[in-house]
């Protein structure tokens, strides 16, 4: 017999279960399209809420900074303990196997060299490249309160609408300006605006000072950028801090690959974004896997 005839009982419609309607976990994404979705769920582990972001691109303005001066040696061994990788498409294309499974967070910025303006950047990357590279979200510098802020901002709003096509988040990093301070009343503003005007997900600098507000004011998740290099017990106390202020997890670089061990470093930082552990305990288990070597 067709299977259009058979009888309804031997059929099973689970008449009494409510369909799923698949809440989303992550903050101001619940409107978002599947795809968006599905991409956000490749950088934060559905899991824990959380990610853990290796940021690599520096060399996009200020050439082969200490600890990336052979990525291929030092931080491709590294990008396994990342959920996702935060890099320029030169270094995705030439240095990274094709093989690596994790979240591709492309750079899409550029312009000045440290020799110049910073925030004088332009878009530095079609879109159609970031999907031929399989990218899971883009990013680029905001410079509030810069000279070319404006810019930037326009910058941010065309990439946003460019992801928004083809399902791709965007991630704005709210930069600072060298002569800016850099307290929660300037990143409250900064991240706020990137979020108003389209930004996915943010990243921004930890503060020692309500820091909370930050996070509380941005309907998006917030990632914590490393900043410069700190001593491992430091850089993971602000960690932890960061995600019990509401932080979505860490973009972190330079504390990551100028460590004495990054391996150690990465592992460590991973329990404490996503296994909520103290930051002594995670410093000693940073030394026991350096000692291990
Ligand atoms: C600013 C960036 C960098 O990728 C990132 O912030 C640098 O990482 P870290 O400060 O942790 O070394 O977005 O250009």
């Amino acid at each position: 017999m067709a299977e259009y005839d058979k009888d309804k009982q031997a059929k099973e419609y689970y008449l009494d279960t409510p369909v799923n309607n698949y809440g989303f976990f992550l903050k101001g994404a619940h409107s978002l399209d599947w795809g968006m979705k599905n991409r956000l769920s490749r950088i934060f582990r559905p899991d824990t809420g959380k990610t853990v972001m290796l940021a690599i691109d520096h060399g996009y303005f200020q050439g082969p900074t200490t600890g990336l001066e052979r990525p291929d040696v030092n931080i491709v061994p590294l990008m396994p303990y990342a959920d996702a990788i935060m890099l320029t498409r030169g270094i995705l294309r030439t240095t990274v196997p094709p093989t690596l499974t994790k979240a591709v967070v492309m750079r899409c910025s550029g312009g000045p060299s440290i020799l110049k303006e910073l925030s004088d950047e332009e878009l530095a990357v079609d879109i159609e490249d970031a999907i031929r590279m399989n990218v899971v979200a883009i990013t680029l510098q905001i410079f509030i309160g810069g000279e070319f802020e404006t810019r930037s901002i326009h910058n941010m709003t065309r990439l946003v609408d460019m992801g928004l096509r083809y399902g791709i988040p965007t991630m704005a990093v709210t930069a600072v300006g060298k002569d800016m301070v850099r307290d929660a009343k300037y990143f409250r503003l900064a991240c706020r605006m990137a979020a108003e005007l389209g930004a996915q997900i943010v990243k921004t600098y930890y503060v020692p000072e309500d820091f909370d507000t930050i996070t509380a004011s941005c309907p998006v998740p917030i990632v914590m950028a490393g900043g410069k290099k700190l001593p491992e017990l430091e850089a993971l106390t602000m960690s932890r801090r960061a995600i019990d202020e509401g932080a979505s997890g860490v973009d972190m670089g330079r504390n990551i690959f100028q460590s004495d061990a990054p391996l150690a470093m990465m592992k460590a930082v991973n329990k404490v974004v996503h296994e909520q552990m103290s930051p002594q305990d995670a410093f000693d288990y940073f030394n026991t896997i350096k000692a291990e070597g």
